[in-house]
């Protein structure tokens, strides 16, 4: 089949074009910009358009003769970015997809939606019913295209939602590597008390869930979370990763309030100059925001298993920051 998908130069675009070539498919992949390493992706055989998602014209010329649509680019890692980016991109890019996808007679679109849509999961582990309540501007406009996925779906398009769990693997740069750096010096530090959830995702698990969604027949219409086969505390997920270094998990535990304190004075401070802030209260959502979840809905109706577990999920990413000597 013709695949596109959107964000192909990004952490997660990019192990799915792999997959999708593995698979057999004919992909064009569609970014904004070039990503870590993105010259790859055209050694493995896809097509790269580098282009925004929110340009009508260019998302109907991409749109052309593709089968399967995997939405996956959004604003995300920008946080120098207003809130007004987000919902543009976010929001409106998603609203172009889908009506490029309708006017195109795509065979299924999957959205890649967020578990943040859920916030601060208040009985774990969270269900799709689970209330809506996003923790922050990003979450927020994420939640808001799924209404209009489901609105392309009454108007005759194929789709499906997924609602990943934090994404983490070879090729991201993100909060695992930063846990590994810090584990590598010596120490970690721990704001508050290490005790709230937190559901991985592993990458190879999360490409399984996309094929999945990929059979018209399966999902039509819904939402789904996917994740691990378990969740647990970030403290034992710092132990964990520990254990696949080979050291020893020193964690110190500070005080978290000085610490957001800090990061809405950084915010504030950093916003008028257009500057990423170093420090910001959605980064330290990691130390306070509870995550777990029950996927049965996504292994009852996709077939969706995740395959590989935290410990090996684990390794594969150290081994991966090895081999590109960013460790
Ligand atoms: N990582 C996680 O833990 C996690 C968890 C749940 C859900 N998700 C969702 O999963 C998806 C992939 O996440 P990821 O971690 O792979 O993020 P990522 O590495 O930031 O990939 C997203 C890609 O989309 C691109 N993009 C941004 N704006 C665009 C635009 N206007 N037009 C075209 N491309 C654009 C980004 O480019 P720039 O780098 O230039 O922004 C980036 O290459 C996202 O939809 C995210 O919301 C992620």
């Amino acid at each position: 089949m013709r695949v596109l998908i959107t964000g192909g130069t990004g952490f997660t675009g990019k192990a799915l074009v792999r997959r999708m070539i593995e698979s057999g498919h004919e992909v064009l992949a569609l970014d904004c910009k070039e990503g870590y390493r993105s010259g790859e992706i055209r050694e493995w055989g896809a097509r790269l358009v580098l282009g925004s998602i929110t340009d009508r014209e260019l998302v109907n010329r991409c749109m052309n003769d593709i089968d399967i649509v995997h939405h996956v680019a959004a604003a995300f890692r920008d946080t120098a970015a207003p809130e007004s980016h987000y919902h543009r991109v976010n929001v409106y890019g998603t609203e172009v997809l889908l009506d490029a996808a309708l006017r195109h007679g795509v065979k299924k679109f999957i959205y890649c939606s967020t578990c943040g849509v859920h916030g601060d999961v208040l009985n774990p582990p969270a269900d799709e019913e689970a209330p809506i309540r996003p923790a922050d501007f990003y979450q927020k406009s994420k939640f808001d295209a799924e209404p209009l996925v489901l609105q392309a779906v009454e108007r005759g398009l194929p789709a499906t939602i997924l609602r990943p769990a934090a994404i983490y693997g070879p090729g991201d740069l993100g909060r695992y590597f930063l846990i590994f750096k810090q584990l590598e010096r010596g120490w970690f530090p721990m704001f508050g008390s290490g005790e709230v959830l937190y559901h991985p995702l592993f990458i190879d698990n999360l490409l399984d869930a996309f094929e999945c969604a990929m059979d018209p027949e399966r999902g039509h219409g819904e939402a789904y979370l996917i994740a691990d086969d378990r969740f647990l505390t970030i403290k034992q997920l710092v132990e964990e990763a520990a254990v696949v270094m080979d050291v020893q998990p020193r964690v110190r535990y500070l005080p978290l309030w000085p610490l957001t304190l800090a990061s809405y004075a950084v915010q504030a401070l950093c916003r008028p100059f257009g500057l990423a802030p170093p420090l910001s209260p959605r980064r330290l959502e990691w130390y306070t925001l509870n995550r777990a979840f029950d996927i049965s809905k996504a292994r009852r109706d996709l077939d969706y298993q995740p395959r590989i577990g935290l410990a090996e999920g684990l390794r594969r990413t150290w081994d991966w920051y090895v081999k590109e000597g960013l460790v």
